[in-house]
């Protein structure tokens, strides 16, 4: 057992803006203070759909990360890495794939949503289809536990936790996976032994699943038991196998909605972003000429935030104090749309200034962040060994 383990992952697809701050990299850093967190740049999943354009992703990738360091994602309490350095991903990938039925990619709803959504490209390929499975394997390496993805993704990890478990039941009955179970079972002691057996019976015939928590929670109460025996428990309960794949759980990422500077969702393909470490002038220009209530035609125009793109800036940038000030000015036209937009414009700006500053260092020396990133991905690999190991045991491929 291990504590609770973070894991999300990013594709490289160009410069970042204030969406990706306030919907995933803010959440990142909170998440880095409380878990051991793991961080990588998706740059396989990247090429699933844009394998025409890998320039595309060469370019952006360092950028991105520099980004991440700008947002606050910290390499001390972190572990950032690049999924394409880590070649276990690959072969986990390749293992499961084996037995991974079709039917489970071909129902996950973005095969077909995207496919229709990129219409241009051609999306019928093996690594299009194959796309949550890798996505599987990247979450698997690790033995993840909390999976922070937005909702798009959640029937990803939700497939990732089918995969676990058939995993699990195809290759984590050891030899002699019953005997040892049971013998497991009598070092619970004799009554809570009978318990255990009869909470794992309720589970596996009625499928009740408080019971099943019940027997782990039976499980974890009991001290002496080794951490292989409270695994083999776990999957006999469960009526699965010796647990050699973890099931992660999703953190819904609360959609943060960063309006862009139109009101519409902040994203580079409206040309409505404000992007990670822009220059302060360009940041200002689009400030003050940003969209704003369309009936506050002259200054003595009384107008509604509600109906202001402005607005939606104030309610992650400003104060209540700031926020009274401005919905009285706004509906009496007391203020002026260019004052109501100054303390928006500060707090941006006095934010970028915190992303440059902790930005600056990696680019006035790049080579500190291929060398962050190099220990990132040691370190990395060192976990994804280690699962391999069990991985390829369960699956006989440990000859000698
Ligand atoms: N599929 C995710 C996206 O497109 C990125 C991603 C790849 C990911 N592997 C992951 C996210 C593992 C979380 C965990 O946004
Ligand atoms: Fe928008 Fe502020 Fe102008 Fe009202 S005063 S329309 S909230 S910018």
């Amino acid at each position: 057992m291990h504590a609770p383990r973070v894991l999300s992952g990013m594709r490289p697809t160009g410069r970042l803006h204030l969406g990706h701050y306030h919907g995933v990299l803010r959440n990142w850093v909170a998440l880095q203070e409380d878990y051991p967190c793991l961080f990588f740049v998706a740059d396989w999943h990247a090429l699933t759909t844009a394998y025409d354009q890998p320039q595309v992703i060469q370019e952006s990738i360092w950028d991105m990360l520099v980004d991440w360091l700008a947002a606050g994602v910290d390499p001390e309490r972190a572990i950032l890495f690049i999924q394409s350095h880590v070649l276990e991903h690959a072969e986990l990938h390749l293992l499961m794939s084996m037995s991974t039925p079709l039917g489970w990619l071909e129902r996950v709803p973005t095969y077909k949503d995207q496919q229709e959504k990129l219409a241009h490209k051609d999306l019928s390929t093996y690594g299009f289809l194959g796309y949550p499975l890798l996505m599987s394997a990247d979450i698997l390496i690790y033995r993840a536990d909390k999976v922070p993805v937005g909702e798009d993704q959640l029937p990803h990890v939700e497939v990732t936790r089918e995969l676990a478990r058939r995993f699990n039941h195809l290759y984590g009955r050891e030899p002699g996976f019953e005997d040892k179970a049971r013998v497991a079972v009598k070092k619970l002691g004799g009554k809570k032994g009978k318990l255990f057996e009869s909470l794992r019976a309720r589970f596996q015939q009625d499928g009740d699943a408080e019971a099943l928590a019940e027997a782990r929670a039976l499980v974890e109460e009991c001290p002496s038991l080794s951490g292989e025996d409270r695994e083999r428990l776990w999957g006999y309960a469960e009526g699965t196998g010796k647990t050699i794949l973890v099931e992660p759980e999703a953190l819904l990422t609360e959609a943060c909605r960063m309006p862009g500077l139109d009101g519409q969702k902040m994203s580079k393909s409206y040309g409505n972003t404000i992007f990670l470490r822009e220059d302060p002038d360009s940041i200002t220009k689009k400030i003050r000429t940003m969209q704003t209530d369309p009936a506050r035609v002259r200054r003595t125009d009384p107008g509604d935030p509600e109906k202001c793109p402005v607005w939606q800036f104030h309610l992650i940038y400003s104060s209540e104090t700031t926020r009274s000030w401005v919905t009285e000015g706004c509906r009496s036209a007391g203020i002026g749309c260019l004052e109501c937009k100054q303390p928006v414009l500060d707090a941006v700006l006095v934010e970028q200034d915190a992303m440059r500053a902790r930005a600056q260092p990696y680019l006035d020396q790049p080579s500190r962040l291929r060398e962050v990133m190099e220990v990132g991905c040691e370190r990395a690999r060192a976990l994804a060994r280690e699962t391999m190991v069990e991985v390829r045991e369960a699956m006989g491929l440990a000859y000698r």
